[in-house]
């Protein structure tokens, strides 16, 4: 967060985040040369709300449980929420190798604008070049080492964040996530034709916020009626991972910073599909070249 050009300025509200501690100087772009990440996961949908942030942070917490070296890049620059549910409030420090991504209870390296900010609550108005290159940074200038999988939090929709994800880090899949309701399958639609725009394979989609379960008969009530996932995915060509319960338990953990504790149970079938649908190539450095691809991507202005 060193080298970005000055936001305008707004009255009481922080432009930029200050890193604390010593800003050793670093190269621009060689963490990206020494990491060894070999594959990235990004997970999107087209629509806030839908519990992106909670199936990222569940997914890196299974993956973690089966013994993988994880790393978490919260890219929701302006709605960062990853730091709040592993009760994290620490400061990456700055190396000779790059940033030092802040590690979890169970060894998650996170990185997130939050933890970049002197207070979590501290709002980040930054205009679209200023995000994009908050995530570049978190890419090629965060020493991540050496990562099983890199599990990537998008921001909702297809605007220029989650562009900026798909176009400068070398994702190896995207991972769609929708609710039971058609308005979020719809908007899942969109995504998923961007990820097909910009040739970023989709591993598949997990419907969150399915049923609850009733805590005396056990029966799954479709609280917000039935499910339109299925046959999403199949609109879509693409595999259906998985259903996961709307769980106040899962909620009041998140909100603890415990999500590290919760059971998660049924992660565990979800995280086994991921795994075994990963494409098998390892990711390779970009170097600043970006991935191409975006025909029939609408961008204007900028
Ligand atoms: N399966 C679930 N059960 C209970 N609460 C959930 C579940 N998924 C998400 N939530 C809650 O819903 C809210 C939105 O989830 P979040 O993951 O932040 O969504 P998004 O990242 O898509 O905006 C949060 O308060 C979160 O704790
Ligand atoms: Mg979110």
């Amino acid at each position: 967060m060193v080298r970005e050009p000055e936001a305008e300025s707004v009255d009481g509200v922080s432009q930029r985040p200050e890193l604390e501690g010593d800003e050793t100087e670093f190269p621009q772009g060689q963490a990206e040369i020494l990491n060894r990440v070999d594959h990235v996961l990004a997970v999107m949908s087209g629509k806030g709300g839908v519990g992106k942030s909670s199936v990222a942070a569940m997914l890196a917490v299974a993956l973690r449980r089966a013994g993988k070296r994880v790393g978490l890049l919260d890219a929701d620059i302006t709605g960062p929420s990853i730091p709040r549910m592993f009760g994290l409030s620490g400061h990456p420090r700055m190396s000779p190798l790059g940033i030092v991504p802040v590690k979890s209870a169970t060894g998650i390296k996170v990185i997130s604008i939050n933890l970049l900010l002197q207070n979590e609550d501290e709002a980040v108005i930054w205009r679209g070049p200023l995000i994009a290159g908050a995530i570049r940074q978190f890419w090629g200038d965060v020493y991540w080492g050496d990562l099983d999988v890199l599990v990537i939090d998008l921001p909702p929709g297809t605007a220029d964040a989650p562009l900026t994800v798909m176009q400068s880090i070398p994702l190896s899949a995207v991972l769609m996530v929708t609710s039971p309701q058609d308005l979020a399958g719809m908007v899942v639609r969109k995504a998923a034709r961007m990820a097909n725009a910009l040739h970023v394979p989709i591993i598949g989609l997990v419907e969150n916020m399915s049923h609850v379960v009733c805590p005396t008969c056990g029966a799954r009530l479709p609280v917000f009626g039935p499910s339109s996932a299925e046959h999403t995915a199949q609109r879509l060509g693409i595999p259906f991972l998985g259903r996961i319960p709307l769980d106040p338990e899962l909620a009041t953990q998140c909100d603890d910073g415990q999500i590290e504790r919760y059971d998660g149970g049924v992660m565990g079938p979800i995280v086994d599909e991921v795994l075994a649908r990963m494409p098998k190539e390892k990711v390779k450095p970009l170097l600043g070249r970006g991935r191409g691809g975006g025909e029939g991507v609408q961008q204007r202005g900028a």
